[in-house]
């Protein structure tokens, strides 16, 4: 039984080389993680945090491989003084943990643009069952960041396809950048220390997670002058840069044998104005991946469809690297939604999209 101090089922995030497990709690409360004899703690220099309803603790992913289990401690506050504060026994939750080992038939279920639902999601996104290996949830997972409570969404959908037992990557959306509270999204939200952009070395998965930010120009009246992003796809552009001139460490590495590359955009395509902000950047990221990088497939969202698109489709303007699935199509009027589960082996991927009561709508095998 979850402990009644957890809002969810935690859920175990890969940024790089680390799992982040977040824990959200609706009560005053420290959180640690013991792995074997290890400790790990959600603490800021060495202080324990409270003030947070959401808990995220560091752990490098080789000790959880290695113990494949974890507990999480939670201790309720009744007053934080600061001398002698008073709280009641801590709570303890112990989940069995898969990490991802094997080298086929690995199952990786894609969720995205959610826009704030939980219920239908969770369900379509729970097509492999116990089988799941991966769950990659790439971004409009809440309609915006206005409130703090917004940012639950995404670890309460995690929680609910999970439940802590496997492995969870995050790519950031458009809309995660809207409403009063975007500017806290990285304390909030799966991130390489408080980047949106980052790499994932999960077993023989190599994943590289790009962030486009907004979808129309910096100028667009709707954002009122509360963004900034060609400067952070320019500092983007030069991040893929050094991914590549790291190569050894990244892609190249001996067991990265299934190379990712995960955006909420799928950013090949040049769309009609005003959603076209970047096409020379894009067309650069979509060189320097498919010259060096060469991912062997690409999951995106943002168009709220159903779609597999190989390289040189009408919609393939920028020259994409590898196929490019769209993996989720929402329909809120018809409480429905779509999502794309793929079973990678060497060579070839299977996509299956599903909808929320298990029905296959479309499978597909390409091969790479
Ligand atoms: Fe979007």
């Amino acid at each position: 039984m979850i402990p009644n101090e957890f809002m969810f089922a935690p859920s175990v995030f890969a940024v790089e080389d680390n799992y982040l497990i977040c824990v959200a709690s609706d009560v005053e409360a420290t959180v640690c993680v013991k792995i074997g004899d290890e400790m790990f703690y959600d603490s800021s220099n060495g202080i324990l945090r409270s003030k947070k309803y959401l808990h995220m603790v560091e752990i490098p992913m080789e000790v959880l491989d290695k113990e494949k289990k974890y507990t999480i401690i939670l201790r309720e506050y009744i007053e934080r003084k600061p001398y002698f504060p008073t709280s009641n026994e801590p709570v303890e939750y112990t989940v069995d943990f898969s990490p991802l080992e094997k080298t086929e038939n690995i199952n990786i279920s894609y969720i995205s643009d959610t826009h704030g639902r939980v219920e239908m999601p969770s369900k379509s996104g729970r097509y492999f069952g116990e089988k799941l290996d991966l769950l990659v949830l790439g971004g409009d997972i809440a309609d915006h960041s206005g409130e703090i409570e917004n940012f639950k969404t995404l670890f309460h959908i995690a929680g609910n396809i999970t439940e802590g037992k496997c492995p969870c990557i995050f790519s950031r959306g458009n809309h995660d950048l809207r409403g009063q509270c975007a500017e806290m999204l990285a304390d909030y939200t799966p991130t390489s220390g408080g980047r949106s952009y980052y790499t994932v070395h999960l077993g023989p998965i190599w994943a590289l997670v790009l962030d486009c930010g907004e979808d129309k120009s910096d100028k667009n009246a709707e954002y009122g002058y509360t963004v900034a992003c060609h400067d952070f796809r320019l500092r983007e552009t030069r991040f893929i840069k050094k991914v590549i001139e790291n190569k050894a460490v990244e892609y190249e590495k001996e067991n990265a044998k299934y190379k990712l590359l995960l955006s909420h955009v799928p950013f090949a395509q040049r769309y009609p104005d005003p959603f076209n902000p970047e096409e020379e950047i894009y067309t650069e990221w979509c060189k320097l991946c498919r010259e060096n990088v060469k991912p062997d497939l690409w999951l995106t969202g943002h168009k709220h469809t159903a779609e597999i698109r190989p390289v040189g489709n009408p919609d393939d303007h920028f020259g994409q690297p590898c196929t490019c699935i769209i993996g989720a199509k929402p329909d809120f009027k018809e409480n429905t939604f779509v999502s794309a589960n793929i079973t990678l082996s060497p060579g070839r991927a299977t996509i299956i999209f599903a909808d929320t009561e298990g029905r296959v709508e479309r499978t597909e095998e390409i091969s790479f």
